[in-house]
């Protein structure tokens, strides 16, 4: 396990992106967004890889692309998909190569967010009502726990600080 690779797991609307920015330029490390490296490669965005091909063939390029940014010699953080850590022994992958930290934002901070604005761009919830997208909301967040929580890292929090998860980095 390499602690200069960091990958921070957690709900969408955790801010694992928005997160992995700001600590990136504070370490002087790399940033990798996974998403946006499988949009790369694909040449397509999340939501058309998710209508046109399927969320089997996504969850396979996702573990393709994890791997390949895992076995990057240098340091770096990565802001994974909230799916990623629960298919394909991705979990068990991450923790072989770097540091996880997982943000657990608690349920109704993630809920206000993404009902408030975001989620026209989550394929996971495209044509869904409010009410139904807090009910997949909901059951994601209780049936993803155990993944994440096997994560090395556990900081909880509605705004989780670069500073906190900096000083659990050093211990
Ligand atoms: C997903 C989360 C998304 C993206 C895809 C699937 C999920 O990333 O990978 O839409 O299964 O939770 P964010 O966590 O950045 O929204």
């Amino acid at each position: 396990m390499n602690p200069n690779k960091i990958v921070l797991v957690g709900m969408p609307g955790s801010g694992k992106s928005t997160l992995g920015v700001e600590l990136a330029k504070q370490l002087g490390f790399s940033f990798y967004d996974l998403d946006t490296l499988i949009e790369q490669r694909e040449k397509s965005g999340i939501s058309d890889i998710f209508s046109a091909k399927g969320e089997g063939y996504f969850r396979k390029l996702e573990s393709a692309v994890l791997k390949g940014v895992l076995l990057r010699d240098e340091s770096f953080i990565l802001a994974t998909g909230g799916g990623a850590p629960c298919f394909n022994e991705n979990m068990a992958l991450i923790n072989e190569h770097g540091l996880s930290v997982y943000l657990d934002v608690p349920l109704n901070q993630i809920l206000n967010r993404l009902t408030s604005n975001q989620i026209e761009i989550r394929p996971l919830f495209a044509g869904l009502e409010t009410g139904e997208i807090i009910l997949k909301l909901k059951n994601m967040y209780f049936e993803r726990q155990k993944y994440y929580e096997k994560a090395i890292i556990k900081l909880r929090g509605e705004d989780i600080s670069t500073e906190l998860l900096i000083s659990e980095w050093m211990r």
